[in-house]
């Protein structure tokens, strides 16, 4: 949907939607990246007004962000992508999905949290050229009592740490530069047009 006045301007927008923070950081550090590599790109949180004012016409590629939380990526997430859908189609784009899954040591659910990954752009009928599985963030510290205990409870079947006294990161950061540095990658070749992602 184009909006009749846009008036936000960024080149590589990165949008995202998180519950506890770990998205909207992995969101910023991808962007941070991008501008290093040249290109004029922020963290636009899906919720922020501001989405309905995007320029599209100057967006040169897009990446969009979500965490699991109960099997299930943001509902914001999931309607921006509806609305968006052809916009996110027409140029280079990425979903990346955030979850404590896609660091278990149990394959089983390393494949399941990639499933859940791909269908989630799959259902809004997006293509994007990428999905990628990022390790979150075990934010006991965060959580109230019930959360902690879910959390410990699930942590302990995913072999991922349950002393609940402390947070733990577990956010591969050297691979989250790499997505932006892959980003700008597909920018400048236009490799896009040949997607990886059925
Ligand atoms: C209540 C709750 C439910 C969660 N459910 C899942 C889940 O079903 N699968 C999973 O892999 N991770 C799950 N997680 C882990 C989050 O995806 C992880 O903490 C992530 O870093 C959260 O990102 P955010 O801070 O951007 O929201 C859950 C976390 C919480 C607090």
């Amino acid at each position: 949907m184009t909006p009749l006045n846009p008036t936000v301007t960024c080149e590589v927008p990165v949008f995202y939607a998180t519950t506890e923070g770990q998205t909207r950081r992995i969101a910023e550090r991808v962007a941070a990246v991008l501008r290093e590599e040249g290109f004029h790109s922020r963290a636009i949180d899906v919720a922020d007004p501001e989405v309905a004012n995007i320029n599209w016409t100057i967006v040169r590629g897009v990446l969009v962000g979500a965490s699991l939380h109960r099997h299930e990526h943001q509902r914001s997430a999931a309607a921006f992508v509806k609305a968006h859908a052809a916009e996110l189609n027409s140029r280079p784009s990425v979903f990346f999905s955030v979850s404590l899954s896609a660091a278990s040591r149990n394959l089983a659910e390393v494949e399941a949290a990639r499933d859940i990954a791909r269908a989630f752009p799959a259902a809004a009928g997006w293509q994007p050229h990428d999905v990628v599985t990022i390790a979150g963030c075990l934010a006991y510290s965060h959580y109230n009592f019930l959360t902690r205990l879910l959390m410990k409870h699930i942590a302990r079947k995913e072999g991922a740490p349950t002393d609940t006294r402390r947070d733990y990161e577990m956010t591969d950061w050297a691979a989250v530069d790499g997505l932006g540095r892959d980003m700008a990658g597909l920018i400048r070749d236009d490799e896009w047009r040949v997607p990886r992602v059925a």
